[in-house]
């Protein structure tokens, strides 16, 4: 028989996020777990968005709206962009595996940083797109003069992720307008705001504002963190209307479900619950810094709804002592072996988290 498959789809792993926290819950000893590995919103859904899919529910015999044109609509109003400079996706992840099957292939190059979210290293190789990962500083900040360095004539795509994931931190505004405005005009920049949201940072601009910098610049935004709808999967994309057209005609078709599109208006429609959860993770990730710093930990300057925590001990040892007392949190891996990542929760969630480490980390001291 012929290989099943190419080598390139053979050496490809499933991703494993992990179990969710309600079949978590139900499994012996882990009753009353708190679960901050995935950087979901601790508040839940607006209620406005709990009435939409209820009103939704009625018409689920029927595929949705293909071209998405009342959430398209809403958004390009947001933006002050056109809809057609706007594609739609499965979760924003489904536009990062879109995008590297769109704009590359074998016989181009990628560049990616390490570490940063996971995805874009997993869609690059299974499109067969050879990629070099750049090192991020030693502090976790982008090192885009390294990027540009890594640049050759077959580059054909960069994926930063702004504020970063699993890094917490971001890029500053000068610095990423330098780089758009450097960057051979070949190479199509995927700008990553999934955390867009939670950045505060005086230094912080989203991408949207430097779509004049350079044609081929997309700018990925979701649904699922500040407005709540990870379980319902829904991501944009605000690119060039060429290069829209093309990720279209690379889409499944009805690939935003119906009752998706009616919890996604809905979402953007309660602007105080937005709100309510942008305070909520300011306050609590600046409470969750001090706090783990008074531990004698170092934490990554945050911009996102989790905090990066460098640790003195392996982080498995450490992600197991707290697994055994109900508090799942994320192990980021290499090249952070000594780091835990940790969505913010809500407070009692928070204070929970702290103290069992405190007690782990005095538990595991020589
Ligand atoms: C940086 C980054 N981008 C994109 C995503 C994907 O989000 P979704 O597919 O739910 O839109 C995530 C999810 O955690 C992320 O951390």
């Amino acid at each position: 028989l012929k290989p099943l498959v190419a080598p390139h789809i053979a050496a490809l792993r499933p991703d494993d996020p992990g179990k969710p926290a309600a079949e978590l819950v139900r499994e012996p000893g882990m009753r009353g777990a708190v679960r901050l590995t995935s950087n979901e919103n601790p508040l839940g859904p607006s209620p406005h968005v709990l009435s939409a899919l209820a009103a939704a529910a009625a018409d689920v015999h029927r595929y949705a709206d293909n071209d998405v044109r009342a959430l398209r609509e809403r958004l390009a109003a947001l933006h002050g962009v056109d809809g057609a400079e706007i594609a739609f996706g499965h979760g924003s992840n489904s536009l990062i595996e879109l995008c590297a099957r769109t704009f590359a292939g074998p016989s181009d190059h990628a560049i990616i940083g390490t570490p940063s979210f996971s995805c874009y290293a997993a869609s690059l190789a299974a499109a067969n797109v050879p990629t070099t990962a750049v090192a991020l500083r030693d502090d976790l900040f982008w090192d885009l003069s390294a990027v540009l360095e890594a640049v050759r004539p077959e580059t054909k795509l960069v994926f930063l992720d702004n504020p970063g994931n699993p890094t917490s931190t971001h890029i500053a505004r000068a610095e990423l307008q330098g780089f758009l405005r450097e960057l051979e005009a070949d190479v199509v920049v995927v700008v990553d705001e999934a955390y867009g949201d939670f950045a505060d940072h005086e230094s912080y601009a989203s991408a949207l504002g430097m779509r004049e910098l350079r044609e081929r610049l997309i700018v990925l935004r979701t649904f699922s963190k500040a407005y709540a709808l990870a379980g319902l999967r829904v991501g944009y994309a605000v690119a060039p209307r060429a290069a829209v057209a093309h990720l279209r005609a690379m889409q499944v078709p009805f690939h935003v479900s119906g009752p998706a599109q009616a919890a996604a208006l809905a979402a953007l429609s309660d602007r105080a619950h937005l709100q309510r959860t942008l305070e909520l993770i300011a306050r609590e990730r600046q409470r969750m810094t001090a706090a783990l710093q008074q531990l004698g930990l170092s934490v990554a300057p945050s911009q996102t709804n989790f905090v990066l925590v460098a640790l003195p001990a392996s982080a498995e040892v450490v992600h197991a002592a707290l697994f055994e007392r109900g508090v799942i949190v994320q192990r980021p891996g290499p090249p952070l072996s000594r780091h835990l990542r940790i969505s913010i929760g809500l407070p009692h969630e928070n204070d929970r988290v702290l103290r069992e480490l405190a007690e782990a980390l005095a538990r595991l001291a020589p």
